[in-house]
């Protein structure tokens, strides 16, 4: 689809969009018109009462410009947050796809109810990811995207945000987009495919290691997790390196499980077909990185994906193992379905030894117990670092992708000693189960400032999941705008 700017109102279109404010008898930036088509339009803010996500078409008779007006509600002013033009923004698109427009325009609201920049880049982040469907195996697919037109002033500043923010929603979408793959249709190597394709259209230097060779430098979590699928274990590396030489860069990593079983201490069967999106880590890294270099972010980034299929078979790893992670410590296994610690324990080592980077964040759809702790809305935040900590905290409020601190100190720790290695892959039970996942990533770092994100309720639309338009059902590309946001504030 195709975005533009426009400076009037007046210009012909299949749907005008206004917003309308809650409590007020005004559609905002929309023009006048006669009084025939006035008293109709009045009469449909009454009805609308401009309720968020309200929407409301009126048919225009004559030689309008517009064809039809849509009112869409956006609340009572205090209560606007930063989704909220997000939010109805994708409503809107929903609804120029059902009347399958070939283009509508939205008139961008006026400055005192939000920023014109961050009003304009939220339409387009609405409008782009609520139009994404995952149909690519259907024989029916949706028809050609309308395009859209924005109205609003053509301010350099406002086309420079239009352009990264179509960016950053791309970012978003092809994270949905390779998240929602099958497993027999994504594979360790189909990431590393990905990997080389984005990194090829975008100058970055990207590395694969392949499945003897991890075995061979010491990467024993990937290479045992690895070891009971015919689908070989890959570690992704993606450079982008875009600021001066001597500037330490920041290193993203993400859990790239393709399918977990749960591997010999095998899963329940039900729901089992969701931990497709095991992978979510691994991909919202690439599509964060897809975004950085097409952004030319002035900044070194570097992109770990270590990627696995955590599978049971005659040459699995066991519950009993012990295993030697790429750090030099070992690890007992307790139960081969706490799989995502171990390859990241490798990627965040090998990151840390490799870049000496000044901050690592990581990303993984780590634990259930996340779940049950936080909900389906909300992403666990651990961290060994409250400054870093609080600047991706910052981000997230932004972006409102949210999520929450969970404390990691010396007794969670203790939690997952062994008595035959230096850590076990479980702490005790099922007692904070995220902070004990945590602590066997915190045994993985050094000294570096380190953000974890356990993005297992998030992810993808689950039951209990709120409804968003710009996240349709599956993977919803989480973390890609919060930390593109983060990075852009470097
Ligand atoms: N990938 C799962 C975590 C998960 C489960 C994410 C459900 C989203 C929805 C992870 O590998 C796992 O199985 N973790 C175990 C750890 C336990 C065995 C210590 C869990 O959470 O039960
Ligand atoms: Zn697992
Ligand atoms: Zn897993």
């Amino acid at each position: 689809m195709k975005i533009k700017l426009e400076s009037s109102a007046k210009k012909k279109t299949q749907l005008l969009c206004g917003f309308i404010l809650e409590e007020t008898d005004k559609v905002l930036g929309l023009p006048k018109y006669d009084t025939k088509t006035t008293s109709s339009i009045n009469q449909s803010i009454k009805d609308n009462g401009g309720k968020l996500g309200n929407l409301t078409v009126i048919p225009i008779s004559g030689k309008k410009p517009a064809q039809r007006i849509l009112l869409a509600g956006i609340g009572k002013k205090d209560k606007i947050t930063n989704d909220t033009i997000r939010y109805v923004s994708g409503k809107i698109a929903l609804k120029a796809r059902e009347l399958k427009l070939k283009e509508f325009t939205i008139v961008a609201p006026p400055s005192f109810v939000k920023e014109v920049t961050a009003s304009v880049s939220q339409i387009v982040e609405g409008v782009k990811m609520s139009l994404y469907k995952f149909d690519k195996f259907k024989a029916e697919k949706e028809v050609v995207l309308p395009n859209l037109t924005i109205v609003s002033s053509k301010s350099t500043k406002v086309s420079k945000a239009l352009k990264s923010s179509e960016i950053i929603a791309d970012g978003a979408i092809f994270t949905k987009s390779i998240a929602n793959l099958p497993p027999n249709q994504c594979t360790p190597s189909t990431l590393a495919s990905f990997a080389k394709t984005i990194s090829n259209k975008n100058k970055m230097k990207c590395k694969i290691i392949s499945k003897s060779e991890l075995k061979k430098n010491g990467f024993g979590g990937i290479t045992a997790v690895g070891q009971g699928s015919k689908n070989e274990p890959k570690l992704i590396i993606m450079e982008h390196n875009h600021g001066p030489k001597n500037k330490k860069p920041i290193v993203l990593v993400g859990k790239a499980v393709t399918f977990d079983t749960g591997g010999i201490s095998l899963k329940p069967g039900a729901n089992m077909d969701e931990m497709k999106f095991d992978k979510c880590g691994g991909c919202t890294v690439l599509g964060i990185m897809k975004a950085v270099s097409e952004l030319k972010l002035p900044i070194n980034v570097i992109g770990i994906v270590p990627s696995v299929e955590n599978m049971p078979d005659g040459e699995s790893y066991r519950p009993g193992d012990i295993i030697k992670l790429y750090n030099g410590k070992t690890a007992e296994i307790l139960n081969t379905d706490a799989e995502g610690r171990l390859i990241l324990a490798d990627a965040l080592a090998y990151g840390e030894k490799y870049y000496s980077p000044q901050a690592i964040i990581d990303f993984a759809t780590l634990t259930g117990a996340c779940i049950i702790a936080l909900g389906t809305n909300v992403a666990g935040m651990v961290s060994s670092d409250e400054k870093l900590a609080g600047k991706i905290f910052d981000s997230s409020k932004r972006t409102t992708e949210e999520i929450w601190q969970l404390p990691l100190n010396q007794d969670y720790m203790d939690m997952i000693k062994s008595d035959v290695a230096d850590m076990k892959n479980m702490g005790i039970g099922r007692a904070a189960g995220t902070i004990t996942a945590a602590a066997f990533l915190r045994n993985a770092i050094e000294k570096t400032p380190w953000v974890h994100l356990d993005i297992a309720g998030v992810a993808w639309t689950q039951t209990a999941t709120k409804e968003k338009s710009y996240n349709p059902k599956g993977a919803t590309g989480f973390g890609v705008r919060l930390i593109l946001d983060y990075l852009q504030k470097l």
